[in-house]
């Protein structure tokens, strides 16, 4: 499926003078960017790990983007989840003077000084997925992700028209949340915007748990929160495994999952529509399931191509997204005055997508 990207241009021109005044992103010596028709860009790879469907989808993106046949020498670290380890990698891909180091960042903060190290050893940085917080945003040469706050957004507003429409208080929802790794940006964007649905609608929120984006730990935080609390009727999940694993501890519970609050199912939201996710929603299990769009290898590897040439390349780019739900009770909500369409999924719009 061929996505839209946009984003705030900025011209490789303006960007190199900043970098070079800061002694930043690009390779200083000219007869080094001149790549004969043999030479391969060296790239280093640090994803944060493998912990979810979408991970892995996010990985083979970016790896059948970043071949040998395209002109890219990848080198793929997997830090497993943790940030010591992609400190490591950055500093052994530094240490092989790549001509790029592509960062999956586990978490937000805690980057400045081996970006830093980067920086001063002239070797641009490409952030994917969740985003790097740093005083100096010379630090990074460019970023590709997505927007977790308007995924959010969508889920909430969705929540509200269709609670409105099936008659339900806002004060008679009681939702809990199984939030992803603390400190990500995904995490930040999804818990927060729930936050403020919960605040702005007199929503419950009984509880916002960790179970970073892992379905076994998913299921054990679902386990524990049915046995503190037996007025649930909602589960906010921040990722379709973590979804995976809720709908295990609830059905095992002995309870249902589904949209019919009225008569005591338990309604899930979910976020990546993942395939795996997405057959849960045709089940009727998983109620919405927004998009957290995986695919962001070819635009990396635009990134990379023009970082490494000195072309015109956006700073930052977010991928587009869609939205999913299990029926048509609700097939549009606002997001600032614009009209966003929720598609109802059948199961022709599964087959036909690629992740
Ligand atoms: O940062 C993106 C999130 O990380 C995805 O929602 C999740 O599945 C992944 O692990």
């Amino acid at each position: 499926m061929r996505r839209i990207l946009s984003g705030k241009l900025h011209t490789m021109a303006l960007f190199c003078a900043v970098s070079m005044v800061l002694g930043g992103c690009a390779k200083p010596d000219v007869e080094e960017t001149t790549l004969s028709e043999e030479k391969l860009i060296t790239v280093g790879f640090s994803q944060l790990g493998a912990e979810s469907d979408w991970r892995v989808a996010n990985t083979e993106s970016i790896k059948n983007s970043l071949t040998r046949a395209g002109g890219f020498d990848l080198m793929f670290d997997d830090a497993q989840q943790k940030q010591d380890k992609q400190f490591h990698a950055i500093r052994n891909f530094i240490q092989q003077e790549v001509d790029c180091i592509v960062l999956a960042p586990v978490m937000e903060t805690g980057w400045d000084t081996v970006l830093e190290e980067a920086k001063d050893a002239g070797i641009p940085v490409v952030v994917v997925d969740r985003q790097v917080n740093v005083s100096d945003t010379s630090l990074i040469t460019a970023w590709v992700g997505s927007d977790f706050s308007r995924e959010a957004k969508i889920a909430c507003e969705w929540l509200k028209s269709f609670t409105e429409v099936k008659g339900i208080a806002p004060e008679d929802l009681y939702i809990v949340d199984i939030q992803g790794t603390l400190g990500a940006t995904a995490q930040i964007g999804r818990t927060t915007g729930l936050e403020l649905a919960c605040e702005q609608n007199g929503w419950n929120l009984l509880a916002a748990v960790p179970a970073d984006y892992a379905q076994t730990k998913s299921k054990e935080v679902m386990q524990n929160l049915l046995e503190q609390y037996d007025n649930i009727n909602v589960v906010y999940c921040e990722n379709d495994n973590e979804a995976m694993g809720a709908i295990e501890a609830i059905e095992e519970a002995g309870r249902v999952v589904g949209s019919d609050i009225a008569a005591g199912e338990i309604l899930i939201i979910s976020f990546d529509a993942a395939q795996s996710g997405l057959k849960l929603v045709l089940e009727g299990k998983i109620a919405l399931d927004v998009e957290c769009n995986p695919l962001q290898g070819e635009e990396i590897e635009r990134l990379v191509m023009a970082v490494n040439s000195g072309a015109e390349f956006n700073k930052y780019t977010y991928v587009s997204e869609s939205a999913f739900s299990a029926d048509d009770t609700v097939t549009s909500v606002m997001l600032d005055d614009e009209e966003y369409q929720i598609t109802v999924l059948t199961e022709e719009i599964l087959r036909q997508r690629e992740y």
